[in-house]
């Protein structure tokens, strides 16, 4: 079944790596370039999450920021968005675009759609 959310042609989409198991810190995320966009990809210790990487507030890097019990709080005014849908945890509204995102070996890989 198709996630209404996603677009079809979002599954003809590559993988791409971004980086190796190990170069993400539980709690942390780091910021990559992706098909010209920015990627914060952040670990919980087990699994990887992916989302656009700009704070809708005031543009500040989220892969910059903690990220507990799957919420990622932006650094600079502390907006808290949830790696599951994107959505500001004060207003569900509000999303940022979130990322499929897999390990493939040692490999951390995002698919990333691109942007508008
Ligand atoms: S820039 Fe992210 S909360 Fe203000």
């Amino acid at each position: 079944m198709t996630d209404p959310a996603t677009p079809d042609d979002a599954f003809s989409l590559p993988f791409t790596p971004v980086g190796r198991h190990g170069d993400i810190p539980a709690g942390e995320g780091r910021t990559f370039e992706v098909g010209g966009r920015l990627v914060a990809v952040f670990f919980d210790g087990e699994s990887y999450h992916a989302m656009d990487d700009l704070c809708p507030h005031m543009g500040a890097s989220l892969g910059s920021g903690p990220f507990v019990d799957g919420v990622v709080t932006c650094p600079w005014h502390a907006w808290r968005f949830r790696a599951c849908d994107g959505a500001w945890c004060d207003n569900e509204k509000l999303k940022v675009a979130v990322f499929e995102v897999r390990r493939s070996g040692d490999a951390i890989e995002v698919r990333v759609t691109p942007a508008g």
